[in-house]
């Protein structure tokens, strides 16, 4: 082949890339490009090897050409690279776009639990009557939680307990009532404290939970009397439910009181006429409470000639169920924003 003959299928040969060049859309069809033409085994390299045909002096202008072919190549290639690169971040930020003026998805506000609402509103409503606030500690020791408040060992109330005990023989408080004794062995009466927290059992049903809370309640001093702790209690569901719904008050025991009584509030759903929640009774229980035992007295150092006062305990979620009309304690555990939202 003549020199001119190569040089024309030089020409050719970069028309031809230049061409596929142009038309590529991806990045690894440059590469076949580059490969195809350029690449040791590519057209060029090919129409090289017509170069061994050729005069001395025609050698020299055959590699200038072909040098020229391949830098055109190359640069082309590289530039095209450069442009589909850009394109397609282009192509991203464009989709990945952000419309400043569309309105924002919002941000839910959070919300107080039931179960402490109603704790906070119980603190305050005891604070206005002058109880401070106690708590003690969730794992307790058997004195506390059973013996000082005069449930000894085997006492059948413990059995009402279902309390669950850690390796070392102490356990998870099943009341709140240790409070009452913690309480009393720093302070001497006269003492009124209020102790919300939460309690243990191994218990599980719709309206059971193994952790629940309650409150406990405890004034001490000289000759508070039971009319005293019907006043409280009195005045305490009038605030809480409403002065609407009657009290009543049923013998009952608890070791750590005597006597003992268990509050039955007016039904605040059927409001006496008799339902499903209160059994046609017209009446459901909120709380257990008395006159402080002597054995518990004694337990902490005191005398019941000097001192004499009442206690009081209750759930709270009973409260809040009452309260709200809520049908199952498991909806205060599941922290489902539709429900926690709604008080
Ligand atoms: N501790 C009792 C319970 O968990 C409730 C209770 C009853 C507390 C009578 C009291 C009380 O302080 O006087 O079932």
């Amino acid at each position: 082949m003549s020199l001119e003959h190569i040089i024309a299928a030089l020409e050719t040969l970069q028309s031809d890339a230049l061409d596929k060049i142009g038309r590529a859309q991806q990045s690894h069809q440059l590469e076949d490009v580059r490969l195809q033409f350029l690449g040791k085994k590519g057209r060029l390299t090919e129409v090289l090897r017509q170069l061994a045909g050729l005069a001395a002096e025609e050698r020299p202008q055959l590699g200038q050409k072909s040098n020229a072919v391949k830098e055109r190549l190359t640069q082309a290639i590289d530039q095209k690279l450069q442009a589909l690169k850009f394109a397609e971040v282009e192509t991203r930020m464009q989709s990945e776009r952000l419309d400043a003026s569309l309105p924002g998805s919002g941000f839910p506000r959070g919300h107080r639990h039931p179960l402490h609402l109603v704790m906070d509103e119980l603190i305050d409503l005891f604070a206005r009557l002058g109880y401070s606030l106690a708590s003690g500690p969730d794992v307790e020791d058997d004195w506390h939680n059973f013996e000082a408040l005069n449930i000894p060992a085997d006492h059948p109330s413990r059995d009402m307990h279902d309390t669950f005990y850690l390796e070392d023989g102490r356990l998870l408080r099943t009341h709140t009532s240790p409070v009452q004794i913690r309480a009393l062995k720093k302070q001497k009466p006269p003492i009124r404290i209020i102790a919300p927290g939460r309690v243990y059992r191994c218990d599980n049903d719709a309206s059971h939970s193994p952790i629940f809370h309650q409150i406990e309640g405890l004034a001490l001093d000289h000759n508070i009397s039971m009319a005293d702790l019907k006043g409280t209690l009195k005045h305490f569901t009038a605030e809480f439910f409403g002065p609407e719904f009657p009290l009543r008050m049923r013998p009952s025991f608890f070791p750590f009181t005597e006597p003992s009584a268990e509050v039955d509030l007016g039904c605040v759903f059927c409001r006496g006429s008799g339902c499903s929640v209160c059994k046609r009774t017209g009446w459901i229980e909120i709380l257990g409470c008395g006159m402080v035992d002597p054995a518990v007295l004694e337990a902490v150092g005191l005398h019941w000639e000097e001192t004499q006062g009442f206690a009081f305990g209750m759930g709270i979620e009973r409260m809040a169920m009452l309260r709200y009309g809520i049908p199952d304690i498991k909806l205060f555990y599941e922290n489902d924003r539709r429900f926690v939202g709604q008080f």
